[in-house]
């Protein structure tokens, strides 16, 4: 399959059912009547039935994991298991250790603290794209341990950060750098190998880390091929559960010192009782995508089944931003509404993630989205009066935007009843 395709590929009729039918709520919100169109996937995605139901069989036990007892070491094959996929997630196969905490800003949290507190150097380099979590992560450790603080700038017209911008900020005494792999406002993806490249080529022994939340739901990260120290992501955007942040961090990251119990082996990252079910959902979560895959590949190699089913949901969603964009017969796409603006709408659809951030003339954001959700569509305001957007916002150079976000279960109909509702909109205030 052609992941260079520009326009993308949809799904068939046939499987956009069968894609639909494994997950919940794909048609209407359960608390109310009709039909409702979900496109804030980037705030919580689409639940995976098989994820919930594992999740939910193994959380109904009340055993403890760290037994020895029949269905305790049934929960330790469980756990197993989906570090293994975690580890096909990642492609993490050549070391360090899976993370699991609440959250994936924990995650970030734990693992830029870790390597600022205890590698030498005497600056920290971050972006201004980043999420709050790994933003004031790297400035709060910078500071705490007396170190400069670094943020590379966004690109105005991409929405993404170059590798010229973060490399400028590279020295041989910068401790970390920690970069997005994609905007989760512009839905830029960043060109991370080339950033790698272009760090690891002024100091090559930088550690590096990458908060892929938002990219890992719309594409493929390679830990080992990049050489990475740390990833993570939130099951919660990738089709699971919420309650978990799941991450990575290699040998060299693992060996520092780090919160853990003093009679575990030092590389320890757990703490405290794990919970099977969260593991049960994450090994769901790649079963289905690799279902996807075993359409592509006759492959029997976990990983590459994985990357072919990831591939097919990049196409579909790309197909589906084209539609989006352009439109269809039926109904003009965003590009062509008078009124509409669609920011940092960078033309080259495959350094992008399905995310688009609109502005609708005359309308207030929140007001906008008010309206929206009174016509059955579901989408969330950026603004700058909240914490989780006003920095990024401010980087991009944009007053605020309409996110919307939709995934690869949502449908070409869809789109042109989004379109719909968004041309009246704009008419109305123009
Ligand atoms: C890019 C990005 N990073 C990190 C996070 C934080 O994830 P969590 O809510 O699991 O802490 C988010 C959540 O919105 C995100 O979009």
């Amino acid at each position: 399959m052609d992941t260079a395709a520009p326009k993308g590929w949809l799904f068939s009729p046939e499987l956009t059912r069968e894609v639909r039918s494994k997950f919940h709520h794909t048609d209407a919100d359960p608390l109310r009547p009709g039909r409702r169109i979900y496109f804030d996937n980037a705030g919580g995605a689409f639940r995976l039935r098989a994820a919930l139901d594992a999740f939910h069989g193994l959380d109904a036990m009340p055993d403890c994991p760290e037994r020895v007892h029949q269905t305790a070491l049934y929960m330790n094959e469980v756990m197993d298991k989906a570090e293994d996929d975690i580890r096909t997630i990642f492609n993490a196969r050549r070391g360090g250790k899976i993370i699991t905490m609440l959250t994936a800003s924990q995650v970030i949290w734990n693992l830029t603290g870790t390597i600022v507190e205890n590698v030498s150097g005497n600056n920290v380099v971050t972006t201004k794209l980043e999420h709050p979590c790994a933003h004031d992560a790297a400035r709060f450790f910078a500071e705490k341990t007396g170190k400069e603080f670094r943020a590379a700038d966004v690109d105005p017209v991409t929405g993404a950060v170059t590798a010229e911008s973060v490399a400028k900020l590279i020295d041989q005494d910068t401790c970390l750098l920690s970069v997005i792999y994609a905007s989760n406002i512009s839905g830029a993806v960043v060109d991370l190998p080339a950033i790698v490249k272009a760090a690891r080529a002024i100091k090559p022994d930088l550690y590096i880390i990458v908060d892929s939340v938002q990219h890992a739901p719309h594409g493929v990260i390679d830990v080992d091929g990049l050489e990475l120290d740390g990833v993570d992501f939130a099951p919660y955007k990738f089709f699971g559960c919420r309650g978990s942040g799941i991450g990575y961090a290699s040998d060299r990251v693992t060996q520092l010192p780090h919160p853990r119990l003093l009679g575990k082996a030092e590389e320890t990252w757990s703490l405290g009782s794990p919970a099977p079910g969260h593991y049960a959902a994450i090994t769901e979560i790649v079963n289905y995508v690799c279902w996807l895959g075993g359409m592509d590949t006759n492959s029997a190699d976990r990983r590459e089944l994985f990357v072919a089913g990831m591939n097919r949901i990049k196409l579909q969603e790309r197909a589906l931003m084209y539609h989006m964009l352009e439109g269809t017969e039926e109904v003009p796409g965003l590009r062509h509404i008078p009124g509409v603006t669609v920011y940092l709408d960078h033309p080259d659809m495959t350094a992008r993630d399905f995310i688009l951030a609109v502005g609708l003339e005359g309308w207030d954001y929140t007001e906008a989205v008010r309206e929206y959700e009174r016509r059955g569509i579901i989408v969330f305001e950026r603004i700058m009066s909240n914490i989780y957007s006003a920095r990024m916002l401010e980087a991009l150079h944009i007053p605020g935007c309409i996110r919307v976000s939709p995934l690869h279960c949502n449908t070409v109909e869809e789109i042109e009843a989004f379109l719909k509702v968004t041309r009246e909109m704009a008419a109305s205030h123009r």
